[in-house]
């Protein structure tokens, strides 16, 4: 696809950050970002920057959510898992991308949109799953790829545990204030860091259970 005029302007957006890969960019294109904000947000839609989504969470900025896409390397035959469904947006970009998507939310009401979303845009085959994502989703695990929406100090044990060999995932790590996108790839039975893609400010990805990696603000 060339840009052009009439090109999305989450394309463009992508394109600038440096995102090549036609796939990622065809799925850009083919995601209306509109119908993935509430109501009061849809003016907004085309600015390329995190929105809120209620709950106190936000929508990612689609440049960085296309940077994530493209390190993950997809071919479209992929088993995909997505920690952080917010409001279905990422997930409608992979439902273009790979063959069948997971996602898991910890707010019953953003799963609940995000389902709606999805339906309305004629994707309802994504798996919107409620619960913690930390733990991954064992019951559809292998995954070939996992893409977290969150930051954590780590990587959730339990994610890695869910890759297939050779599958990659890719995360915000760190603290506050500290946070990067590292590219992991599982070799041997173990997260191998690949890349570190770029700084950023991710809201918390919470943990409900014994290991808390964080607590909502
Ligand atoms: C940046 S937002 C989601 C962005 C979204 N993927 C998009 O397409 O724009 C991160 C989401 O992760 C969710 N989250 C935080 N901790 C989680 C956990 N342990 N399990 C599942 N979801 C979690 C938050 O509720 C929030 O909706």
């Amino acid at each position: 696809m060339s840009a052009g005029r009439s090109e999305r302007p989450q394309v463009a957006a992508a394109r600038r950050v440096g995102v090549t890969d036609e796939r990622v960019l065809a799925a850009m294109a083919a995601v209306p970002r509109e119908r993935f904000v509430p109501p009061a947000a849809r003016s907004e839609a085309d600015l390329d920057r995190p929105l809120r989504i209620g709950s106190n969470q936000t929508t990612s900025q689609p440049s960085l959510i296309a940077t994530m896409l493209q390190a993950l390397r997809l071919t479209g035959t992929e088993r995909v898992l997505e920690v952080g469904t917010g409001f279905g947006y990422q997930a409608a970009l992979l439902a273009h991308l790979v063959a069948e998507v997971v996602t898991v939310e910890r707010h019953a009401l953003l799963a609940d949109r995000a389902r709606g979303n999805l339906v309305a845009v004629g994707l309802a085959h994504v798996t919107v799953l409620v619960g913690d994502g930390t733990l991954g989703a064992p019951e559809y695990a292998p995954f070939d790829a996992i893409t977290v929406a969150a930051a954590a100090p780590a990587v959730p044990p339990a994610l890695a545990e869910q890759l297939a060999p050779g599958g990659r995932l890719v995360a915000p790590i760190g603290p506050r204030g500290q946070q990067v996108v590292v590219v992991y790839e599982y070799r041997d039975g173990q997260l191998v860091v690949v890349e570190r893609l770029t700084a950023v400010r991710f809201v918390p990805l919470v943990s409900d259970g014994p290991d808390r990696l964080g607590r909502d603000r």
